[in-house]
Order: structure tokens, then sequence, then C-alpha cells
């Protein structure tokens, strides 16, 4: 095992939450949430989508960095070196999976953020509701240039991965986060004093509570929480075992919680006002378009919109960068930890494979019928593998190491890794609780009703 010396360590309690925030915000906050949103019905989705953020999703991110930080190894050799001679490891490679499959569709959508910059700074999105969403469908529906956004996101990715990680990410999301956070402020407050904000607001924040029980609407916010938070799949895990002896777990695990939540409410307080002041606007209806059709109606409002697009797409894309780095890493470090290859073959065939499983979602947005409306599915490729992965793979990597932190490492020798830094865990018994009882029900009998709704 390398010591944490060579592996390295954050620069500080700060810079390790900017990177794990780092790997957090991205495409989930701006285009996955409000997407989420329109889909689940309004404010219903919004609020079972904060239950399962503080009470599902906070207490295994406690637990993945607990794991983490205590094997000082990324997830497939963190599971079994806690727990040696078993199948655990088995969990390490399902998030070694679903690293490759989110990054698949996860690329597609970075590239239209690139493409993106060039439209607003340029002026090509100018024009009303129907010429910007009808843009956005003629631009996704040609499959080479789709092909080629996503292998710049890629190439990108595997760059800064073969040159190493961690004083590149911190410096990066350092600059990005805050710089992000102001600019989302600014387009909120724009948003919500446009005429028609209010009936935007009220489907935003007024559940109808008819749906609160849809099995479909808990699950995808589920699912959501976990893309959104990075959870599920091994990326906190492994940021967990950079993280210094000294630093408080749960501090830093709220923080990136509480900085994740506020930007996708953000976000939300950008997109329904500024939808719904659009005549005709029905949020079920964009699918993967949503902010891309919404986005630069509301830039046109602004005094120097174009400039305004531009830098919007420009820290989108940054934001979903310092994510695709950690999406990439996990099963990178697990070719370089088991196998022992040296890091530019593990990236090079990683990426590799990943561009391969991407090229279907890339032609699935009216490029290739086959892929834009999969035959038996009702839904097209790009939206198939968002449920596969973030409803499915990343609840049950969560549920499983909830299980494992609970039940087989035990929560009495995880709080005491927690405590290394010298004051007690706050909130050590609710914690035991979620994490042996609460976390593991909760999904499993999610996962259950989604399946049997189908
Ligand atoms: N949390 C990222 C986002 O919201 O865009 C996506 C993501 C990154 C998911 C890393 C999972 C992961 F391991």
């Amino acid at each position: 095992m390398a010591s944490t010396a060579e592996r390295g360590t954050w620069g500080s309690r700060a810079g390790f939450i900017l990177a794990a925030a780092g790997s957090a915000v991205g495409l989930g906050n701006i285009w996955g949430f409000p997407t989420q949103v329109g889909q689940g019905g309004g404010a219903v989705f919004v609020l079972i989508y904060l239950l399962c953020v503080l009470l599902i999703c906070l207490p295994i991110m406690v637990a993945e960095l607990v794991i983490g930080r205590h094997a000082q190894l990324a997830p497939v050799g963190a599971f079994d070196a806690i727990s040696p001679n078993t199948r655990w490891w088995l969990v390490g490679v399902l998030g070694v999976l679903a690293g490759a499959g989110i990054l698949s569709f996860y690329s597609v959508i970075a590239g239209w953020s690139v493409a993106y910059i060039w439209f607003a700074g340029t002026g090509a999105l100018t024009g009303d509701a129907e010429t910007v969403e009808a843009f956005f469908a003629t631009f996704t529906a040609n499959g080479p240039l789709s092909i080629a956004l996503t292998l710049v996101i890629l190439g990108t990715t595997a760059t800064v991965l073969v040159g190493g990680v961690q004083s590149g990410i911190e410096r990066v999301t350092k600059l990005m986060m805050p710089a992000l956070i102001v600019l989302l402020l600014v387009l909120a407050i724009r948003a919500v004093t446009l005429p028609g904000a209010a009936e935007g607001l009220a489907y935003y924040l007024r559940p109808d509570f008819s749906r609160l029980f849809d099995p479909t609407v808990i699950n995808a916010a589920l699912g959501q929480a976990f893309f959104s938070l990075s959870l599920g799949m091994g990326a906190m895990l492994t940021y967990g075992s950079y993280l210094g002896k000294q630093e408080s777990i749960v501090t830093a695990a709220c923080w990136v919680v509480a900085l994740d939540t506020a930007m996708a409410l953000l976000a939300g307080f950008i997109i329904f006002p500024s939808g719904f002041s659009i005549e005709g606007f029905d949020p079920s209806a964009s699918g993967p378009g949503l902010i891309f059709a919404v986005l630069p109606r509301l830039f046109a409002t602004l005094p120097g919109g174009q400039l305004f697009g531009a830098a919007f797409f420009i820290l989108l894309t940054i934001a979903a960068l310092t994510s695709t780095i950690s999406l990439l890493e996990v099963p990178v470090a697990h070719f370089i930890d088991v196998h022992k290859w040296p890091r530019p073959k593990a990236v090079l065939l990683v990426t590799t494979v990943v561009f391969l499983i991407a090229i279907p979602s890339a032609l699935a947005n009216g490029a290739v019928g086959f892929f834009s409306t999969l035959p038996g599915f009702g839904t097209d490729f790009l939206s198939l593998m968002v449920v596969i992965w973030n409803n499915f793979a990343l609840p049950i990597g969560g549920l499983l190491t909830a299980v494992f932190v609970g039940w087989v490492w035990r929560v009495d020798r995880a709080i005491e890794e927690v405590e290394l830094h010298g004051s007690p865990f706050p909130g050590r018994a609710l914690w035991s609780v979620l994490i042996r009882w609460v976390c593991p029900a909760a999904i499993a009998a999610i996962i259950v009703s989604a399946i049997v709704s189908m």
C-alpha cells in the first residue's frame, strides 16, 4: 500500500472541500436537476429530493469518506483491505462500471456545453423560443459534430488525468466555484423578476402532493441525489482517501452536501421562472434539452446577454470537467492499483472504452432514429443510460456501502476513524441508526417499488 505521503493529501481543508465540491457540482446540478424536476412534476420532486439528500445521501457521504480515509486506497482495494477474503471488493467494481457508464453520457452533454460557448458568444442563439428550440434540435441531430465534441471533453479529461490531479483540480475549482455561484445568483435574480416568473416559482415551490408516493418520481429523486453528490460509485471514497487524519469528516461532508444542494436549487430558480415566462412552455416535454432551450431566452433579456451566455457555458464546461475528472479517475485508479498498469496506459484504455460507449448517446438526439427512440423502451439511449446508472447503479452502490459500514466493518470502528481528528462525532447515534437501518431499508424499498411499477 502506498503511504499517505506518496499518494499526496489535500493542501488544506478548504482545498479538499473545493475539490470534492468540484466533483459534486457539475452538469448534475445545472442540467440534471432542472431536467428531473421538469419530468418529476415540479415542487414535489424537489421535496423528495431534499429528503433523500438529508436522510440517505449525507450519511452515505460520511460513510464513503470514512472508508476512504481509513483504507487510504481506491474503492476496490479499500473494500478488500477492510474486509479481506470476502466478495465486498465487488462493490468497488460496480463503481468502476458506473464511472465509465456515467462518463459516457456525461461527456456528450458536456460537449454540447462547449459548443454553446461559441453559439452564445457569437449571437447564434437569438430569436424567439421556437427558433432557439429548433436550433438545439438541429445541432444535436448532427451526429459527427456531437461525437467530435464528446471527444474534446474526453480528450481534455484524459490529458489532465495523465498529468496528475490534485493541484490542478484545487486551483481550477478555487476560481471556478465562486465565479459560478456569482453568475448563478445574477441569473436567478434576473429570472425571478421576469414577467410570468410567478407561475414558474409556483411550479418549483408548491408541491402537488398527489405525486408524493409515485415510485418513479421517488426513484428518480433518489438517483438524482446520488448522481449530483457523486455518491454510490466510490468517487467520494477516493477523495476521502486523500483526506488528512486531522480533518473533520463530518464538517467536510456537510459542506460538500450544502454547496452542491444550494447550486442545484439555484439552477431551479433560474430555469423555471425563465421557462414559464415563455408562452406555451411545458417543463416535462423538453427532456435533456431543457436548459439549452430555456437559457438563451434568459440571456437575451440581459444587457450584454451574449457575454453572459458565453461566460455561463464556459463555467458550466469547467464545472463539468472537474466532475469528468473524478468520474474517469475511479476506473483509472482501479487499473493502476489492482492491475498495476502504468497511468498513461490505464487512462488511454479506459478513455477509449468510454468513448465507444458514448457514441450511441451522442447519436440519441435525432442523429440516428434507432438510438433516439429506442424501440420497446419508449425513450432515447441517453435517457436510458441516465435511468440505468443514476437511478439504479448508484443507489445500489450506496446501499451496499451502507450495509458494509453498518454491519460488516461496523459502526463503532467507523466512528473511531471519524473521531481521529480529536473531537467527538456530532450526531453519532443518529448516524448509526441512519446508516444501519434507514439507508439500506429506504433504498431497497425505493428500488423494488420502482421495478415493480415499471
Ligand atoms: N456529481 C456530478 C454532477 O452533479 O455533475 C456527476 C458525478 C461526478 C457523478 C462524479 C458521480 C461521480 F462519481
